[in-house]
């Protein structure tokens, strides 16, 4: 897979993850989505995503797979969209000074803040992935958030630098693509895992979650994570239970 990657930057858009899906038949292989500011950004769980105008890095990046494109992923390797995604921001974090940890799936945390955010959005063609929208909210450069965001913070925040989202955006592009042929190979797979189980936000610590299907908090012990992309979480009984992103919820 060649690795240029078109980079397309709006002063102001509504989600670049939804333009993004708008223009996913212009592009043949790999393009990126970049702006200012945010309308309507889009977060997990259909959450918003607020993003102050200008000051953090607010993008995303297009993957499209199948004959066209001349590369193509199983519906089952996912996951390792995800890892691939998280390390490369914790690489490029780790360049800036920033030590993050991962928390699954794919937020950063550098202690128990979250300094960025991830929408994974992918189409499946049978068993193949089609295509996949990567959206990425990196703050960078602001200092003061809405107070209904839970223990958000930021590069400034955390080391005391003020970088300019369309240099960040230029730097962090080589720990992806460096990192994207990985994802096509099961060996390039199992490095990615092991990667990230190395940046596992709270693995092998017992800590408090709770348990979205009963509403039940418990002290657990995060152990791994399955093929699938599950989390494996060592019960206060000692057995292992894997959860779903639905199903579990990290008390900070
Ligand atoms: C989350 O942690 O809830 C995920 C946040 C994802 C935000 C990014 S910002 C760029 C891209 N466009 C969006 O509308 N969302 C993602």
């Amino acid at each position: 897979m060649k690795t240029e990657m078109p980079i397309t930057w709006f002063d102001i858009i509504d989600s670049t993850n939804s333009e993004a899906k708008r223009r996913i038949s212009d592009i043949d292989k790999m393009a990126v989505f970049a702006a200012k500011f945010q309308t309507a950004g889009r977060g997990q769980r259909g959450n918003k995503w607020s993003s102050a105008d200008g000051e953090n890095l607010t993008f995303s990046i297009v993957l499209k797979f199948g004959k066209e494109a001349g590369v193509r992923l199983k519906a089952s390797s996912q996951f390792a969209l995800s890892e691939l995604a998280a390390l490369s921001v914790h690489s490029y974090l780790s360049g800036t000074g920033v030590e993050a940890k991962i928390k699954w799936p794919n937020d950063l945390y550098v202690r128990n803040r979250k300094i960025c955010g991830m929408l994974i959005e992918n189409a499946l063609d049978g068993e193949y992935i089609s295509s996949s929208i990567i959206g990425i909210g990196l703050n960078l450069k602001q200092k003061e958030f809405p107070p209904e965001l839970i223990n958000p913070t930021s590069v400034s925040i955390v080391t005391g630098q003020d970088i300019e989202p369309e240099n960040a955006l230029d730097d962090f592009i080589p720990h992806f693509t460096g990192r994207l042929g990985l994802v096509f190979s099961e060996d390039g797979r199992n490095r990615l895992q092991e990667e990230y189980l190395s940046a596992l936000y709270r693995k092998d610590l017992v800590h408090q979650y709770r348990d979205c299907t009963t509403g039940e908090v418990f002290n657990g012990t995060i152990k791994g994570i399955s093929a699938g992309g599950l989390l494996s979480v060592k019960m206060p009984d000692d057995s292992v239970k894997e959860f779903s992103f639905k199903e579990i919820s990290y008390l900070l």
